[in-house]
């Protein structure tokens, strides 16, 4: 058993995201409905980050704010000028003089990296590599840095616009992200110099250095759409596809059924039981959970909600954050359920909203059934006892409570709470007035015919 390794993740986010067009900082846009720079420090922890330092742009404060609401606890650092990778590492030099065993680089705009790559690099390390850089074999190498090898050995990084045509030649590209002993971090990035053709800082130079050195650099390989990196809009659009593949794979790994899964669209933190079936284009906006045995039929929109196994959700349906829904209920179509807790084999079957509420155990909800939760002020909570029967188009004015067992009848305006097995009506009585109607059509016949006449 060796000892724990403590470890510094360095995240780099300075760049301007210019090529975005976007009033958001670039890290803040999301991929799998959480920010860039949300997956990426999720990776750095999972893999054993025990500090994150977060290296931002002149102005950013609303990444700072960003990130300190994200769990977690990370420094945050401020590049003024953007000099360059190499000039915004050194931004972190207060956590980096603290020292770690193992510090990793990874940038803010390549959010889809696994927490097992990064276990990979810093495993390396422990076995005794100073530096690991992780490579991958682009399909286009264009604007990349490219790894010159000799042999297995890599000796140096060479950036597009310093690179020889026979180097432009290499497949083999630097994604950015590589891990260090930490002890060798600020030495080498105190050596690099801006003597190239942007004038920059570039982090890529420490590995010619640590190899003059005489240290040991290696490289891990990976999937290309691991690294995939953000620098506008279809980028954007590119790295989410990657994202709902990898999702959707997992998915199915995890037992879960979809007819169309090119269709369905999960969120990062999407969990779904094993024999889960879901239908064709449905969305899962973040916090989600299906547990095994639930149904989503098709069109149907989640978000923050719960079903438990045996429920069946949709077609058409709209779960918003706070729907729960226990075992064997049912959300039909065109009905929106919100902030509500819908129990154990209750039933919304059609065209209704259901807000601010509990719904007992078995109870049946009407078509056209509304909780009218809102005053316009303050929003108010309805309260449906097990079993109880609303009838159909019937408006549950809150607050309000209807018993265990009651009956609402059909087209009801429910203002007071109803007992437990009681019968509400509320609602103008019926009055039937026989020949009425044939009266009316006569008179009204009659004078239309007048009209006519005196028109003529
Ligand atoms: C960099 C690498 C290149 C690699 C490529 C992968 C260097 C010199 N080059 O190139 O080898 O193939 O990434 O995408 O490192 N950043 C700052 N401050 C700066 C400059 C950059 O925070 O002053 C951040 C950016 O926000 C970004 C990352 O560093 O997250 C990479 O910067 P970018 O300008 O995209 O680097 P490339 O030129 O693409
Ligand atoms: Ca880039």
């Amino acid at each position: 058993m060796t000892a724990r390794r403590s470890c510094l993740a360095v995240i780099l986010a300075a760049g301007e995201g210019t090529r975005m067009r976007s009033s958001l900082p670039k890290v803040l846009h999301a991929v799998g409905g959480r920010p860039m720079v949300g997956h990426v420090l999720a990776a750095a922890r999972s893999a054993g980050a025990d500090r994150i330092a977060l290296v931002i742009g002149h102005g950013a404060d609303a990444v700072r704010k960003a990130v300190g609401a994200l769990p977690g606890e990370t420094e945050v650092f401020v590049q003024e000028e953007r000099r360059g990778t190499a000039h915004a590492m050194l931004q972190a030099r207060a956590a980096l003089e603290h020292g770690a065993d193992d510090v990793v680089v990874l940038y803010g705009d390549a959010p889809l990296v696994r927490p097992e790559t990064l276990e990979r690099l810093r495993a390396r390390i422990a076995d005794g590599a100073d530096l690991v850089v992780l490579g991958f074999e682009a399909a286009d190498p264009t604007g990349y840095g490219r790894l010159l090898m000799d042999g297995d050995r890599l000796v140096a990084i060479r950036e597009e616009k310093d690179a020889s045509a026979a180097e432009r030649a290499v497949r083999l590209c630097n994604s950015g992200i590589l891990a260090f002993r930490g002890l060798h971090v600020l030495p080498l990035l105190d050596a690099i110099g801006n003597d190239n053709a942007k004038g920059e800082f570039y982090l890529t130079d420490v590995i010619g250095l640590a190899a003059a050195a005489g240290l040991s650099v290696g490289v891990e390989i990976v999937d290309e759409q691991e690294v995939l990196g953000v620098n506008d809009r279809a980028q954007l659009a590119a790295c989410e596809a990657a994202f709902q593949a990898r999702a959707r794979a997992d998915a199915f790994a995890a037992g879960v059924t979809m007819i169309a899964p090119e269709t369905v669209f999960f969120a990062y933190d999407t969990v779904i039981g094993r024999d889960v079936v879901i239908e064709p284009n449905v969305v899962f906006g973040p916090g989600v959970v299906i547990e095994s045995g639930a149904v989503v039929h098709a069109f149907s929109h989640l978000e923050g909600a719960r079903v438990a196994g045996g429920a069946t959700v949709g077609p058409f349906a709209r779960l918003r954050p706070g729907a729960d829904l226990g075992t064997d209920a049912k959300v039909g179509n065109f009905v929106e359920v919100k902030a509500a807790k819908v129990e154990a084999g209750a039933k919304i079957s059609h065209l209704s909203y259901i807000g601010d509420a509990r719904v007992g155990a078995g109870a049946n909800i009407g078509a056209g059934t509304i909780t009218c939760n809102y005053d316009g002020f303050l929003k108010h909570h309805t309260d449906i006892g097990a079993g109880a029967f609303i009838g159909s188009n019937s408006a549950l004015v809150a607050p309000v409570a209807i018993g265990d067992g009651a009956l609402v009848a059909a087209g009801s305006t429910i203002v007071e709470d109803v007992p437990a097995d009681a019968l509400a009506v509320a609602r103008g009585r019926q009055a039937v007035i026989p020949g009425r109607s044939a009266e009316i059509r006569k008179r009204l016949a009659a004078l239309k015919a007048e009209r006519k006449a005196a028109k003529d």
